[in-house]
């Protein structure tokens, strides 16, 4: 979808769609106003039938109204203004932007960066917004079926109706779009074709479509030879050969230490030996959405060329029951040189984030995000509309919430206090592999400090919030949206 600003008198412009956001108890934004006027209260007098739908989310198409140029103008409701935040305004973007996907019109001209939000984002967070929440509905997963004729088109352009000093909104909803698409799509592909070798070639494309980009790749030798003992251990049951994906952006000066993140790309997670049940198992396939978010944020990054430096770190691996694979009682030595006791195979994340973050060490980073759909303990903490953050670090978890707020992809902090560590001893090894039940996020997340001892570092688990459990939806992309506004942020000093 190509998004563009196009300046001019509302009612003059034509266009096959124009959208109009409206609230129930509240007189019209500008450009509804402007319409209204034009047309002597044709607007008005629908509103006051009940013609036109002011709830939060309803649509109503109209016809060639008076006061307008528009072949159609779209209203979208948004219910009692009190209520209007930007979690709102961005759902009624969304809204907006289905009935659009799911109807014949191709461009449409958007006037909902007018409403009036209760908690103040200014003018270029709405329109910037608007853009990223209508691409976000305009998106359809065909990799693997193809549509039908008959079935509409999405949106091919998108205007919005602003001036050319909102031209840099624009270009950050362009890249944050295409960060999100790219974890959709990578988090919607199944997993005999998003494979590790398939998440290193999306790595190669990116790096060489966007400047200022490099790519590295280990394989299973060079992943030896630095001794990721836990990250090979887990990946000795299958057949696809695992990957460390470094994909490195250098937009700021030689001596500003990189941001880090680091994605769980386990592209099938069956459980291994402890294998998991056959009901759901087909979802364990978003079990790389770690590392497709974090591939996101990296295209987002690039392609608005932001000034910093950034660092991706993936590890793609596929964790399959076989006669190579590890087992229950297995202890393995992590790149650390920790010593780590197999009780669970199922608990493999950790163990492929343990080598991936020991490995992120050697860039010197200013801070270390990894990102991975770990436990399915914080789906019952936190369900699908939070991701679980955790970090030492006051600063950081402070800074990852409120990029979480202001992009409508929202964190929740959870604890990393020391209380919980003793639940990882155990006699044979530096610690094992699974907590127990209590706190299943926060044990998980305690494993993987052990490893970022001396780093800057904050944990984020997606396993609720990437994707949509067993509905139609399918990949969120998120925490996308976080991750940008981190380094939007950062970028901006
Ligand atoms: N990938 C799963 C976590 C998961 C489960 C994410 C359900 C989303 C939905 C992870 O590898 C896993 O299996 N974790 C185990 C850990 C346990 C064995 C300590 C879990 O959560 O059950
Ligand atoms: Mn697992
Ligand atoms: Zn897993």
């Amino acid at each position: 979808m190509d998004i563009s600003l196009r300046s001019g008198e509302p009612t003059q412009l034509a266009t096959p769609c124009l959208v109009i956001g409206v609230f129930s108890d509240q007189a019209f934004s500008h450009s509804a106003a402007a319409v209204d006027q034009a047309g002597d209260g044709e607007l008005s007098r629908r509103k006051q039938t009940g013609d036109i739908d002011c709830r939060t989310g309803k649509t109503t198409l109209l016809h060639s109204v008076a006061g307008s140029e528009a072949d159609r103008i779209l209203l979208v409701g948004c219910g009692k203004a009190e209520a209007f935040d930007r979690h709102a305004f961005y759902k009624t973007c969304v809204a907006a932007g289905k009935f659009l996907r799911d109807h014949v019109i191709r461009e449409a001209l958007s006037c909902l960066h007018e409403l009036a939000l209760n908690d103040t984002p200014d003018d270029a967070w709405k329109v910037r917004h608007s853009a990223i929440g209508i691409d976000h509905a305009n998106y359809r997963y065909e990799a693997t079926k193809k549509p039908k004729d008959e079935q509409p088109q999405p949106l091919a352009e998108l205007q919005l109706l602003a001036g050319g000093e909102f031209q840099p909104a624009v270009d950050q909803a362009r890249g944050i779009g295409a960060g999100y698409r790219r974890a959709r799509e990578l988090g919607n592909l199944p997993p005999n074709i998003c494979n590790p070798d398939f998440l290193a070639q999306q790595a190669a494309e990116i790096a060489q479509r966007y400047d200022r980009c490099e790519l590295e790749v280990l394989g299973r030798q060079e992943m030896a030879d630095l001794q990721m003992g836990a990250l090979l251990g887990v990946a000795q049951g299958s057949a696809t050969e695992p990957k460390l994906i470094v994909l490195k952006y250098r937009g700021g000066g030689k001596s500003q230490r990189p941001t880090v993140l680091v994605g769980k790309g386990i592209t099938f997670d069956t459980g291994g030996i402890s294998l998991k049940p056959a009901e759901n198992m087909d979802q364990m396939k978003y079990d790389m959405c770690g590392a497709a978010s974090v591939i996101g944020a990296f295209e987002a990054c690039a392609h608005m060329q932001l000034p910093v430096n950034l660092i991706t770190v993936v590890a793609a691996v596929e964790n399959m029951p076989d006669g190579a694979s590890y087992r229950p009682g297995d202890v393995l030595t992590s790149m650390s040189g920790q010593t780590i006791e197999v009780l669970n195979t199922d608990a493999e994340g950790r163990l492929i984030l343990c080598d991936a973050l020991t490995y992120s060490e050697r860039f010197e980073p200013e801070s270390v995000i990894d990102v991975a759909t770990l436990t399915g303990a914080c789906v019952i903490a936190l369900g699908h509309h939070a991701s679980g953050l955790m970090s030492k670090h006051d600063d950081l978890a402070e800074e990852l919430l409120a990029a979480g707020r202001d992009n409508v992809d929202r964190a929740w902090r959870l604890p990393l206090w020391d209380d919980y560590q003793s639940q990882l001893d155990t006699p044979f090894a530096d610690m094992k592999n699974v907590g127990g039940m209590p706190a299943g996020s926060v044990t998980a997340g305690c494993f993987l400090s052990r490893f970022m001892k001396k780093q800057r570092w904050a944990h984020l688990d997606i396993a609720g919030s990437a994707w949509k459990w067993a509905t139609q939806e399918g990949a969120t992309g998120r925490p996308v949206g976080l991750l940008t506004g981190y380094l939007i942020s950062k970028s901006a000093g």
